[in-house]
């Protein structure tokens, strides 16, 4: 059974005509965004709002209809993927690069549904690194600072180039070990100037559709 899209197919029950959705990034979203487009090609009313080029790009395809934060006051729910998820519905998100638009969108939503495959629901964050969106000025000294706080921050290279986000930045991965205060390591890192935002969502979250391989879905709100 593919966990990841059993619980991105599952989140979609959610969504009902009129709404607007924000639609994650990544591999298990990535079915929920492909259900919507079948239902919105048989009747369904949406307005999707990407957190990034990538998914813009795969609903344009699938005739989801867009439409652009700055013209809206809020989202109804947000579907989106984590790295890691823990029982007080904090997460690290961040893996594929989009965190900053995807924490923008979530932010403004009434709602954020997670979807993971069971791997990603831990006891505790810090096993994957969190990912930390820096600007390309003085990256070298940002990331010194962002040391201080308790990891070796290591620039995402991809195909041998540094990794650039869809707004133009870098990312650090940081590996702190077991995050046990998340809230004040997100505060502590956002009050380092260059950075630009962290892969930490506290108080973002409030529900988590888990796909097993077994081929149950658990929701916890
Ligand atoms: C994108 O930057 C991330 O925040 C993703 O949402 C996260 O990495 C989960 O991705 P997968 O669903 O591909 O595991």
């Amino acid at each position: 059974m593919n966990a990841k899209k059993l619980a991105g197919e599952k989140a979609v029950e959610f969504i009902k005509d009129g709404m607007i959705v924000g639609l994650g990034t990544g591999s298990t979203v990535h079915w929920s965004i492909l259900k919507l487009g079948e239902l919105v090609k048989q009747s369904l009313t949406i307005k999707g709002v990407p957190t990034s080029k990538q998914t813009e790009q795969l609903a344009k395809e699938l005739g989801i209809p867009l439409v652009n934060m700055s013209s809206i006051e809020q989202i109804d729910i947000t579907i989106d993927g984590a790295d890691e998820a823990n029982p007080e519905f904090e997460l690290i998100k961040g893996g594929g690069g989009a965190l900053l638009r995807e924490k923008m969108v979530a932010s403004i939503s009434k709602r954020m549904i997670v979807v993971m495959d069971e791997t990603k629901y831990v006891a505790h964050l810090g096993k994957f690194p969190l990912p930390v969106e820096i600007t390309q000025f003085g990256w070298e000294m940002t990331s010194k600072q962002v040391s201080t706080l308790g990891c070796e921050p290591k620039l995402r290279v991809e195909n041998n180039l540094s990794f650039i986000t869809d707004n133009g930045n870098y990312i650090l991965d940081c590996h702190f070990g077991e995050i046990l205060d998340a809230k004040r390591l997100n505060e502590e890192l956002n009050m380092i100037p260059g950075v630009v935002e962290n892969g930490l969502f506290v108080n973002i979250a409030d529900t988590m559709v888990i796909g097993n391989s077994d081929g149950h879905v658990e929701i916890i709100h």
